[in-house]
């Protein structure tokens, strides 16, 4: 890989012992995937930052790192809500270590806003190259907005958002970006909720693998493009999607898909996802709520009680911007909490069966949090948290 004569002497360790290691760790990936060069990235996302996660060798790396990240960058989820870990159920010795690790991240210079929604906080625009790690992120700036980022490791990431740049190679380069496999969604079904995505892209990234599906029969809006993208790159390894008529790039690469696999799947196969087993407590939220989702919640628990716990969860920013909706669902008993999520805290593995409205959630909570799961849209979840029947 070339590197020009500034980024030799960082190599060369004229800039300090972290900023070397970093730039190692670059040199290294793009050697390994055959990168020409590196390119400046607008943003980063780093994961590995719950403590249930990452683990005491993951703190004493991250310890002895001592730089600032030279572009915006965040964090992907925590293990707890930073304030309200206590009403969490997490215990104090998590909690003390989770904030060290905090600490740790702080000291480069990431922002602490803990989120797998980073488009929620950074504008975020077509054919900007990015370090993002969290693959729900990952797969929503490529095929949603139409940005560049690899699904890279936490260290990679660290080390992009401290040099400022990554190694060009896969989903950087627009030849790369080409469709692999066309994905036909046949036949009718409730399509008007974030869970039948999910179902959907639960289904198609099983299907897809590694391969990037160009969709067509269905349009779906942004949470719902969300919401496929999160399930694609939990039960597949998908990291870009097209939607013919939908996705930025979808019309570029339109004249590719007469030559690709192409893969059915009806409505039908995503309705045998839906189950009825009892449930002890619903989870939504994953990825994190945008704006849109949370008045939805709002909407459906105003005036009413929930009866077992409903946890849900956002960026703070975007909880802040939203008092109104939080309050209203605070105020039916469901509780809303930022900088984590379902699957990187171990608050919900207090549960032996957990609903939720996302493929990405219904893919990694039995192993993640060792509960059943059942999926059902949001109205659903909401009907069955305040055990009103469901019509
Ligand atoms: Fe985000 Fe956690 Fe789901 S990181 S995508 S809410 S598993």
């Amino acid at each position: 890989m070339h590197l020009l004569p500034e980024e030799e002497r960082v190599l060369a360790g004229e800039y300090g012992e972290t900023r070397q290691k970093m730039m190692e760790i670059l040199v290294a990936l793009g050697t390994v995937f055959g990168a020409a060069r590196l390119v400046p990235i607008r943003s980063a996302q780093v994961s590995g930052a719950s403590y249930k996660t990452i683990g005491d060798a993951g703190l004493e790396w991250l310890s002895g790192l001592d730089a600032r990240v030279s572009v915006p960058t965040v964090l992907n989820p925590v293990g707890m809500d930073r304030i309200a870990w206590r009403e969490m159920g997490i215990m104090p010795a998590f909690a003390k270590k989770q904030e060290e690790v905090i600490a740790a991240y702080s000291r480069l210079g990431i922002r602490l806003e803990c989120t797998c929604t980073p488009y929620y906080i950074f504008q975020t625009r077509y054919g900007e190259h990015l370090a993002w790690s969290e693959s729900s992120a990952v797969s929503y700036a490529n095929s949603v907005i139409g940005a560049r980022t690899n699904r890279e490791g936490g260290p990679g990431a660290l080390a992009a958002a401290v040099i400022g740049k990554t190694p060009e190679y896969g989903l950087h380069l627009v030849g790369e970006r080409k469709p692999q496999v066309h994905i036909r969604v046949e036949g009718d079904g409730s399509r008007d909720d974030v869970a039948w995505y999910g179902a959907l892209g639960y289904l198609a990234g099983k299907l897809a693998g590694n391969r990037i599906p160009f969709f067509t029969g269905i349009r779906p809006r942004r949470d719902q493009l969300k919401a496929l993208g999160a399930a694609m790159a939990a039960s597949g390894a998908v990291a870009l999607y097209h939607v013919a008529g939908i996705t930025p790039e979808a019309r570029v690469f339109s004249y590719e898909v007469g030559d690709i696999e192409q893969i059915p799947v009806t409505a039908g196969e995503v309705a045998a996802l839906w189950n009825e087993i009892p449930i002890d407590a619903v989870a939504l939220g994953c990825p994190h709520c945008s704006p849109d989702e949370l008045s939805l919640l709002a909407s459906l628990l105003a005036g009413k009680r929930v009866k077992i716990p409903v946890y849900i969860f956002a960026a703070r920013k975007v909880i802040e911007a939203s008092r109104e909706a939080v309050a209203v669902i605070e105020r039916s008993g469901a509780r809303v909490f930022a900088d984590t999520c379902m699957v990187v805290s171990p608050a919900m593995e207090q549960f032996g069966t957990i609903m939720v409205n996302s493929g990405k959630a219904f893919s990694y909570v039995p192993d993640m949090c060792g509960a059943a799961v059942r999926i059902g849209t949001t109205a659903e979840c909401i009907r069955v948290a305040t055990q009103e029947a469901v019509t």
